[in-house]
């Protein structure tokens, strides 16, 4: 038997009412952000990963699904939505027409890491990218979509984890200070670290290893080294998420794992999924646009990870609907047959009705219809039908009563939200 890959997931019916409702959730709070839908491909090519999330990043280095076309491109299965989305933005002169744009995609992307709770191969991501607008005030917007959509849903402990990480202005002065404090201490750090302390130092801080930690402790922080420009900005987007009543926390261990970020960077944290914490991240990319060609441009947006905020969800009541309306169970031939013609007409006019084709007994089909979940079952045997009646029962209170068959879908119609 031929089984599914190493690190993805099939989503079963049971499930994926649950990633509907997200889903749904999500376009309805970016909507009313101004932020309008864009699709893109799956496959981009290698370079264009390399160059924006960063040729030394584990993402780039370890983990993404590359290879060589039929016709000797390099293509990459996309690891993350930022780049695409750019590229997009660049490629479509976006910045021409108008450089202000909101532009939210929802999909798959793909990281080769090693599979565990809350971590997969294969997961899903509700991106958000607001372009052109250098002010705080958009990572302030941005963040109160962020937050709104997670209050929305109800997600239970979550924090938001709020940082800067300076512009190239100001920021090599802190890489210098933290080489500095690191300097006599390389050989005790995690192995990753000690690669890490020479490509990017900054990730030192955002390990996870125990003696990594204890390092680090005392590190200079980076928002104690931020140019003037910088401070204020940082100053303005935690006074504007004070004056809204987003609760944060000051984070300066947050760096990310993509080297596209300036200024804000944040990650909304949950205590509830292990090592896995972060169900979503972002921050301001404001050199990235430029970087792959494009019109000098500030960007700054957000990833949500749908695997672990379905996870959160799990468990909460969203009264969402598992099973059908109506089912509709027949006794003897004559009766089947009317009865499929009346399931067809029903789900057609918008009542969810199922029904088995092959001859059961009554005990047989209640207990089908339960195991579907359906509110009514409509029960027509061939006595029902020489008289021109059927009998609907309501199974969550258990009362029947006989109608008429002649007008019985407008009976479904009008009570199909019941
Ligand atoms: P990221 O932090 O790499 O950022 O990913 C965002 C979110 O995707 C994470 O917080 C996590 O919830 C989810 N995620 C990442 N990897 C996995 C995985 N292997 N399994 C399950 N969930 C995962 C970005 O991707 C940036 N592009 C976000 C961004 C948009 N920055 C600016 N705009």
């Amino acid at each position: 038997m031929i089984k599914l890959i190493k690190g993805f997931r099939d989503l079963l019916p049971g499930d994926t009412e649950l990633w509907q409702h997200v889903e749904e959730a999500a376009r309805k709070a970016f909507a009313d952000f101004g932020f309008s839908e864009i699709r893109l491909p799956l496959l981009e090519k290698t370079e264009l990963f390399a160059r924006s999330i960063g040729a030394d990043t584990d993402i780039v280095e370890k983990e993404m699904y590359t290879f060589e076309d039929r016709g000797g491109d390099m293509l990459t299965l996309r690891p993350e939505a930022t780049a695409g989305v750019v590229r997009s933005y660049i490629e479509h002169g976006f910045g021409a027409s108008d450089p202000v744009q909101k532009l939210f995609t929802i999909g798959p992307m793909f990281r080769r890491e090693r599979p565990q709770k809350g971590r997969f191969r294969q997961f899903f991501q509700i991106n958000a990218e607001f372009f052109g607008a250098a002010e705080p005030q958009a990572d302030v917007l941005l963040l109160w979509m962020a937050a709104g959509f997670f209050t929305r849903l109800n997600v239970p402990d979550i924090a938001i984890h709020l940082n800067s990480l300076g512009c190239p202005e100001c920021r090599p002065a802190y890489r210098d200070a933290l080489l500095a404090f690191l300097a006599g201490k390389e050989s005790d750090l995690c192995e990753n670290c000690q690669r890490r302390y020479r490509q990017n130092p900054l990730r030192v801080l955002d390990c996870k290893a125990k003696t990594c930690r204890e390092l680090t402790e005392g590190a200079p922080s980076i928002t104690e080294h931020l140019c003037p420009d910088c401070k204020e900005h940082f100053s303005f987007v935690t006074r504007g998420l004070s004056g809204l009543g987003v609760d944060y926390v000051l984070n300066p261990r947050l760096v990310r794992g993509l080297d596209y970020y300036t200024r804000t960077t944040f990650e909304v944290q949950t205590a509830s999924l292990g090592a896995q914490n972060a169900v979503a991240g972002g921050g301001r990319y404001d050199g990235l646009v430029k970087a792959l060609g494009g019109p000098d441009t500030p960007a700054v947006g957000f990833a949500v990870g749908m695997d672990r905020l379905v996870e959160l969800l799990k468990g909460n009541d969203y009264g969402l609907s598992r099973g059908p309306a109506v089912y509709v169970a027949c006794l003897g031939d004559a009766a089947r047959e009317k009865g499929f013609f009346l399931q067809a007409e029903l789900c057609s006019a918008g009542v969810a009705a199922e029904m088995d084709y092959n001859s059961r007994s009554l005990k047989s089909l209640m207990k089908r219809a339960d195991k579907t979940g359906a509110r009514r079952v409509l029960i027509l045997g061939d006595d029902e039908l020489s008289r021109g009646v059927a009998v609907v029962r309501n199974l969550a209170d258990k009362s029947q009563e006989e109608l008429p068959l002649d007008g019985i879908s407008d009976y479904f119609l009008k009570g199909s939200t019941a």
